[in-house]
Formats: C-alpha cells, structure tokens, sequence
C-alpha cells in the first residue's frame, strides 16, 4: 500500500521503516524533509521509503499513520489537507484526561480513523515477535475496510491483531493496559508485550 507517516520519530520511523520493508510504498511527511535525522532515516529505510512535507505525503499516503506528540496533533491535522477517503491510524496518546481517540476523531471527521498500534511501546513494534508468540496489537474504528486494511498492516510486520470493536470497548481495553503498565514495566523494562491466546 502507499502509506504516509506524519511524524517520524520512534512510532512513526520505526512502523515506516518495517512497512518499507515488507513492500510498501512509504512516505515520511515531516516538517524539514531534507534534515540530517530524515536522511539517516531513509538510508536505513531502504529504497520504498521517501520524505515530503506533510501536505505531499498526506496526498501520496492511501493510509496515513499520524503518529506526532499530543501538543502537534491539531495543528497537523490542520496542515494535511484533504483527509477524505483516507485511512487515519491513530497510534498518539495523552496523558491529560482527554481522549487522544475522541480527539482525532473530533479533528479529522471526513477521513477513515483507525485507533491502533498505540498500545505498544515502539520497541515491540520493531520486533514484536517473542519466544511465546506475537505480541497483539489492539485495534478499533467503524470502517470495515480500513479496520481489514490497518489489521493486514499489522500482520505483514508480525503483530496478531485484535479487533476490540467501539471507540468505548478501546478505552476500557486502554484503561486495563495502562494499569498493567503502571505494574508490568517497572519489572520488565518497556520491551514486554501483551499477547491474546484464542483457540
Ligand atoms: N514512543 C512510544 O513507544 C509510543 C507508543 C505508543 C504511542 N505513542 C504515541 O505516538 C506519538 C508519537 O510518539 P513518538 O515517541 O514517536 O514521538 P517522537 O519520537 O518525539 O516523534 C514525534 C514526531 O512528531 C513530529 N513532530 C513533532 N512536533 C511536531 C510539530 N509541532 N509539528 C509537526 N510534527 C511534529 C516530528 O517529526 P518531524 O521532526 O520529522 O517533523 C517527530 O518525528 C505520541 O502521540 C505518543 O504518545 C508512542
């Protein structure tokens, strides 16, 4: 697929980079195309990935996985441009009481928003297969054909999605994650992953 990543940090380099890897057509929509950061980025990216502004990546990407700091989200959203028909991953999060969901949500209702990939740290998403099995990824949204998009996503870099279903089953499942956080890393460390096993 072509798939735009607005952000290019540890979420938004680390998914574009293992989905340039496995074929797709990635672009990084960034705020300085030509910096020292995103020329690292694409040599380790490899030859299906590219840099554009926000806008020309938003224009390339069929998905388009936002994955900016809570304090960026309005104001990228405001800059991409014609959203519509677009799959939008959703992988921010806030930690303020507001609902980063309902947030790009409210911001981006003419595209397709999938809430995904924001309940694994990034270091599970570079590598999130383990000795037990992989690592599931969480995932909601109302659009059956980009929750089949964004779950085949997730699958083409090892993750076992699980389709959790409302905006309000996410956050509960958000809620029971974030307390097993709260509990888990001091313990594990960040690199320890969730798995659903289901016969
Ligand atoms: N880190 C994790 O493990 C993790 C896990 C789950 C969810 N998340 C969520 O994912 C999102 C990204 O986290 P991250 O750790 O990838 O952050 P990060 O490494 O700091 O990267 C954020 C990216 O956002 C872009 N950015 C920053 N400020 C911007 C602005 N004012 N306007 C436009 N773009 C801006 C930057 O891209 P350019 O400099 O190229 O423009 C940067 O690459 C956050 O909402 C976070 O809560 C993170």
């Amino acid at each position: 697929m072509k798939i735009a990543s607005i952000g290019s940090g540890n979420m938004g380099g680390t998914l574009g980079k293992r989905w340039a890897d496995r074929g797709h057509q990635v672009m990084f929509g960034t705020r300085d195309p030509h910096s020292e950061r995103m020329k690292l980025l694409l040599e380790s990216a490899g030859a299906n990935a590219q840099a554009g502004t926000i806008r020309e990546a938003v224009a390339f990407g069929e998905v388009i996985l936002l994955a900016v700091l809570p304090d960026a989200v309005e104001s990228v959203l405001a800059e991409a441009g014609d959203l519509h028909g677009k799959i939008l991953i959703n992988c921010t999060n806030r930690f303020d009481g507001v609902s980063a969901d309902e947030e790009v949500r409210r911001l981006a209702q003419n595209a397709r928003v999938v809430r995904a990939f924001h309940s694994l740290p990034w270091e599970a998403l570079a590598n999130p297969r383990y000795d037990a099995g992989n690592a599931t990824a969480f995932f909601s949204g109302d659009d059956p054909e980009a929750l089949a998009a964004v779950a085949n996503l997730a699958s083409d870099i090892g993750l076992d999605p699980v389709d959790v279903g409302s905006s309000d089953a996410m956050a509960k499942v958000d809620m029971a994650i974030g307390t097993m956080w709260s509990v888990l890393a001091p313990k594990f460390g960040r690199d320890y992953s969730l798995s659903v096993l289901r016969r």
